[in-house]
C-alpha cells in the first residue's frame, strides 16, 4: 500500500442516492490526486453491535470477529477517511454509530485523567445529505447536529478535519449541483 490511501466509507442504504452520489464525487477528486482509495458499503458489512465490554481499551480492537477486524486495518492503513452519512434524525444512521462504538479503544485509549487520542496524523472529511432545505438544516440542527456527532469521534481519535459538506434538499434532487461537486473538490485540494 502507498502512503496516500483514503478509505471512503459509505453509511447510507442507498447506494444510488445523493449521500453515495457525494462519496462518489470526492473518490474521483481524490483518484485525480493521486490517492489509491478504498471504498467500503458499511451496509453490505457484518457488524454486530458493540456490548460495551470494553475490552477494546486494552486490545485496541473489538474481540468480536467480524468485519470490524478489515475496517479496523483499512484505518490503520489510510492517511484520510472520507466518512459520507445522511441524516437520520439529527444524527448519523445506526450502522454508522454501530461502527463508532466499535472502534472505541482503537481511536482512543483512557488514562487517568484524559482520553488519549490513538489516530493522530490522519485527516477526516464528512459528506452529509438531508431533506430539510437550507437554511433550516442548519438552523434546526439537522446536518449540524449530525456533523457535530461524527466530529465528535474523529476529533477524540486525535484527527484533523479537511472539511464537511451537506447535500440540504436531498429529496427534491437528482444529481449533485455545480456547486456541492465544487465545494467538494475544493475541499479535497
Ligand atoms: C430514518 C430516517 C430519518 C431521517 N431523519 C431526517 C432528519 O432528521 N432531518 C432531515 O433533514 N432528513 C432526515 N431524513 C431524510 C434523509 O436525510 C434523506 O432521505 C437523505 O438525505 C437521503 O440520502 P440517501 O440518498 O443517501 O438515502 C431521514 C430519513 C430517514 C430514512
Amino acid at each position: 500500500m502507498s502512503d496516500k490511501n483514503v478509505l471512503a466509507i459509505l453509511g447510507s442504504p442507498h447506494p444510488n442516492g445523493m449521500t453515495s452520489a457525494m462519496l462518489n464525487q470526492a473518490i474521483r477528486k481524490a483518484k485525480q490526486l493521486g490517492y489509491d482509495v478504498t471504498k467500503i458499503n458499511l451496509y453490505e458489512k457484518k457488524l454486530s453491535f458493540c456490548t460495551g465490554c470494553r475490552a477494546c481499551m486494552n486490545t485496541h480492537r473489538c474481540v468480536q470477529n467480524d468485519d470490524i477486524q478489515e475496517i479496523v486495518s483499512l484505518l490503520h492503513h489510510c492517511q484520510i477517511v472520507i466518512l459520507a452519512a445522511p441524516v437520520y434524525w439529527a444524527n448519523v444512521p445506526a450502522p454508522v454509530k454501530n461502527l463508532f462504538d466499535r472502534l472505541l479503544g482503537t481511536v482512543m485509549e483512557e488514562t487517568k485523567q484524559f482520553l488519549k487520542p490513538r489516530m493522530r496524523g490522519k485527516k477526516y472529511m464528512i459528506l452529509t445529505s438531508c431533506n430539510t432545505p437550507v437554511p433550516f438544516s442548519w438552523l434546526l440542527g439537522q446536518s449540524s447536529r449530525a456533523i457535530r456527532n461524527m466530529d465528535q469521534f474523529f476529533k477524540t481519535a486525535g484527527m484533523k478535519k479537511i472539511g464537511s459538506v451537506v447535500c440540504a434538499n436531498a429529496k427534491n434532487k437528482k444529481t449533485l449541483s455545480k456547486h456541492t461537486v465544487k465545494k467538494i473538490d475544493r475541499r479535497l485540494k
